[in-house]
């Protein structure tokens, strides 16, 4: 049986999987692999472990004559083509739930950092503007008078909204796909959320649906100082569309982990103070990271020993 593997991952591949593969090739560039570069990644491969940015489409699947097994080393599977996975027998492996508790910390950290204005109080402290103690200096958000709301109630929707407590948020609202009774939580309808809420914390999949969920339209309908944290996928919102926004509505403000092209963000949305991002790294703690490469390390295992996968991502 033959492995690839397009990147390296924060354990030791090779050397763990080496007894159950013929062959391994681990396709490192120290960057996200092409669609071509990819094209021959997979060409007769049995297996192939891959990232959130390669992109498994026809095209490329359709290089992966002996493909059986497909383990993303992310918990998100909308880079994945799912139809023409699935036409193929494919089966999916991806990482959910050790994640969570990283994504969500991210979330509070992005979500505190906006509403006591961190990134421009300091900016004003370095630029050597501070002259003294002065009591209207970056009046930020009293979250204890504030509600959050949080679109999509999963694992991570759910963490965050533990958080919401110790943080003594007024009131937190949600919108969720399935119905689910979240404690001290309340649901309402995504036109209630986003008018009502303060702070919105993204955490739904993209899909179709979601794809441009928060736009120009949506944008206006919230509050003129609301706050915005996306720690999910980017293209859940309308980058054009909130650049502009912000541009014209200075109290409002974003916390983004993530963008829609990455890596490539929207021209001009980097220099805005009222933005504040980082570059993906919702997961990105130590544990987390090694949790996520075992989990796509030991389903490559069972598959090649023929036993049931852990991790598997089960077709609709
Ligand atoms: C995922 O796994 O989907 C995350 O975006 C990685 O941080």
């Amino acid at each position: 049986m033959k492995l690839g593997v397009t990147r390296e991952l924060p354990l030791d591949v090779t050397t763990a999987l080496h007894p159950y593969f013929d062959e391994i090739i681990v396709y490192e560039k120290g960057r996200p692999l092409t669609e071509n570069e990819l094209c021959e990644a997979v060409r007769g491969k049995d297996v192939l472990i891959c990232q959130l940015t390669d992109l498994i489409s026809e095209k490329v699947l359709s290089h992966a004559t002996s493909l059986k097994h497909l383990c993303t080393f992310s918990t998100g599977i909308d880079h994945l083509d799912l139809a023409a996975l699935k036409k193929r027998g494919i089966r999916i492996s991806h990482t959910p739930g050790v994640l969570t508790e990283a994504t969500a910390n991210l979330s509070w950290a992005l979500i505190l950092n906006c509403a006591r204005k961190i990134k421009p109080a300091e900016t004003f402290l370095k630029e050597g503007r501070f002259k003294g103690f002065f009591p209207n200096l970056f009046l930020g958000l009293p979250l204890e008078l504030s509600t959050l709301g949080i679109v999509g109630m999963g694992k991570i929707g759910e963490a965050v909204a533990a958080r919401a407590q110790t943080f003594k948020m007024k009131k937190v609202l949600y919108v969720s796909k399935t119905s689910k009774n979240i404690v001290g939580a309340t649901p309402v309808t995504f036109d209630e959320l986003i008018r009502l809420s303060d702070v919105i914390s993204i955490h739904c999949p993209l899909t179709p649906e979601t794809r441009h969920l928060f736009n120009d339209l949506v944008f206006k309908r919230m509050k003129k100082n609301a706050i915005l944290v996306n720690t999910a996928r980017g293209a859940i919102i309308d980058e054009a569309a909130l650049t502009s926004h912000l541009m014209s509505h200075p109290d409002f403000t974003v916390g983004l982990d993530v963008f829609e092209n990455e890596p490539e963000v929207f021209p001009g949305l980097l220099s805005l103070p009222n933005a504040l991002c980082v570059p993906h790294i919702g997961s990105a703690s130590v544990w987390a990271r090694e949790k996520m490469a075992e989990i796509c390390i030991q389903d490559a295992m069972r598959f090649a020993s023929g036993t049931k996968l852990k991790y598997e991502y089960l077709y609709d």
